[in-house]
Parts: C-alpha cells; sequence; structure tokens
C-alpha cells in the first residue's frame, strides 16, 4: 500500500486517464477526491466505491475559480490538508490553425492552462501547510516533443504545462513539494475515442488501428498503465525528482526515419 494514508486529488477522474490513475491509488491506500464536471461522475464514484469507499467527488468545472477556491476550503475544514495533487483535466479539439475560432483556442486555454493554474492555486496552501507534496501535471508528448496537423492549441497548452511544471517546482522545493509532468503519448480513453470519430464516423476503429501501426509496441496505452507511473510519481519513492517530464508513449517518440533499419 504505497500510498496508504495519503489524500489525493484528482482532476478529471470520472473517465479515461483519470479514472486509471484514481483506480491505481486506491488499489495503493490513498483516499481519493475526483473533481470532474462530468454528469457521469456521481455513477462513477458510486460503482468505484462498491470496492473502495474511500472516495469521494465534487462535480465542478476547473474554469470556475470561486467554485474550486470554495471545494478547496471544504476539503481543509474536513480533512486539514491534502498530500497529492493531479491535474488531469484536460480537453483537445482538432481544428487547422487558420480555420480555428479563438472560441476553440481559449477553450483549450481555459480549461487545460488556467484550469490547471486555479486547481493548483487553490490547492497548494493545503500542501504548504503540511510541508509535503506531490504535484501531478498531465502535459503530453503533443506540444513539448510531437504534433499532428490540427493540434496547434492542444500542443501550446500542453508544452505551456512543462513551463508550469519546472516554474512551481522551484519555487516549491523548500517545502518538500515535488512537481512533475506525465507526457503520454496515445492513451486509450473517451478523448481519443472521440478523436477518432471526429477523424472518420464511418469507420473510428481504423484511426485507432492507424494510431497504432505508427507505435512501436503496435498498439495504444492503458489507463492502468499510465495510473502506474502516477502512482511512482506520487509515491515517496519519488522523493528526489522535481520539475520533471516523464515520457510513456510505447516507444511513439522513438523512430527516426520510416525507412532505414535492418
Ligand atoms: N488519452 C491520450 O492519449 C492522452 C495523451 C496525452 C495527454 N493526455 C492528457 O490526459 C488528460 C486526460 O485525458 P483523457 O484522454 O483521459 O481525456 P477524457 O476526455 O477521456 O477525460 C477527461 C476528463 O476530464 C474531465 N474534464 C474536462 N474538462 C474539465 C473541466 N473544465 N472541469 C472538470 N473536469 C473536466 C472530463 O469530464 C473527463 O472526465 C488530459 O489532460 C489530456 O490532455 C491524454
Amino acid at each position: 500500500m504505497r500510498l496508504e494514508g495519503k489524500i489525493a486529488v484528482i482532476t478529471g477522474g470520472a473517465m479515461g486517464n483519470g479514472l486509471g490513475i484514481t483506480k491505481v491509488f486506491l488499489q495503493n491506500g490513498a483516499d481519493v477526491i475526483i473533481l470532474d464536471y462530468a454528469d457521469t461522475l456521481q455513477d462513477t464514484i458510486k460503482e468505484l466505491k462498491k470496492e473502495y469507499p474511500k472516495v469521494t467527488g465534487y462535480q465542478v468545472d476547473i474554469r470556475q475559480k470561486e467554485q474550486v477556491n470554495q471545494i478547496a476550503k471544504d476539503i481543509q475544514k474536513n480533512k486539514g490538508h491534502i498530500d497529492i495533487l493531479v491535474n488531469n483535466a484536460g480537453v483537445a479539439k482538432l481544428s487547422t490553425f487558420l480555420e480555428m475560432s479563438d472560441e476553440i483556442r481559449d477553450y483549450h486555454f481555459d480549461i487545460n492552462i488556467k484550469g490547471t493554474w486555479n486547481v493548483t492555486k487553490a490547492f497548494l496552501p493545503l500542501m504548504l501547510e503540511n510541508h509535503y507534496g506531490r504535484i501531478i501535471n498531465l502535459s503530453s508528448v503533443t506540444g513539448p516533443m510531437v504534433a499532428d496537423p490540427g493540434e496547434v492549441a492542444y500542443a501550446t497548452t500542453k508544452a505551456a504545462l512543462v513551463g508550469f511544471t519546472k516554474a512551481l517546482a522551484r519555487e516549491v522545493v523548500e517545502h518538500q513539494i515535488t512537481v512533475n509532468a506525465i507526457m503520454p503519448g496515445y492513451i486509450m480513453t473517451p478523448m481519443v475515442e472521440k478523436i477518432a470519430k471526429e477523424t472518420d464516423e464511418e469507420n473510428p476503429e481504423n484511426v485507432i488501428k492507424g494510431i497504432a501501426s505508427g507505435i512501436p509496441m503496435n498498439r495504444l496505452g492503458t489507463i492502468e498503465e499510465l495510473g502506474y507511473l502516477a502512482l511512482f510519481l506520487a509515491s515517496d519513492e519519488s522523493s528526489y525528482i522535481t520539475g520533471q517530464g516523464f515520457v510513456i508513449d510505447g516507444g511513439s517518440t522513438l523512430p527516426e526515419t520510416k525507412s532505414v533499419g535492418v
């Protein structure tokens, strides 16, 4: 039980990567509080509670700063502090740069950057008081390392989270709080299913096959595999690591060419 006695806040835990992280943290003994705006949040919690009673949640949009602050106050009153914050909630909507409306740009900036900012600002004081913390931000290989057409807004926000991770890590290091980023390649989640459907409404499974064929492991990652990386970064064992980004991508960023090789 690597997280026994630890209190974790996970944004976007109702599905996808956030749900994978939530499950792995619960399996390892943590109390998990999910912040998510999905209507399915309470159903997810009800299902998880059958096996893990230590899961709760708040239905909230992380763009709503005042509501996020109120939740942090509520948790401070009930629990006193938190140990782990996973900034996982994020969105992606593909559009070419010239066709992308300011609304779609801001949708990414407001959730992926400002939402992460709001949540971190609200919850960091609950770590400072305790002189302990693990903050994990979901960046991506998209932006800091690679990109496909249509991803300018998304990539911009995910690269921004690497800067956010490093700068915040430097500021809080003296309080025994570490801040690291996870940079996933393709993980099989509702976000990826939606992108596949938007790319080819008739045959979204062909889009998924196409993604898998570009990955040396020939498959997308699972939400549990992502959860295990988050578990390490959330645990006491990662105490000497801060300000870093960790790629988990089945080798998708490895190939140098498509034609050279024996
Ligand atoms: N799936 C991938 O291949 C992949 C790759 C790289 C990075 N990521 C990152 O992982 C994170 C999770 O992605 P996913 O694929 O699981 O997405 P998903 O769409 O499957 O799930 C995202 C969750 O976040 C919640 N959410 C979104 N906006 C929110 C908001 N404003 N307030 C509260 N909750 C909100 C959603 O309701 C949902 O439960 C994102 O930050 C994404 O950028 C995903």
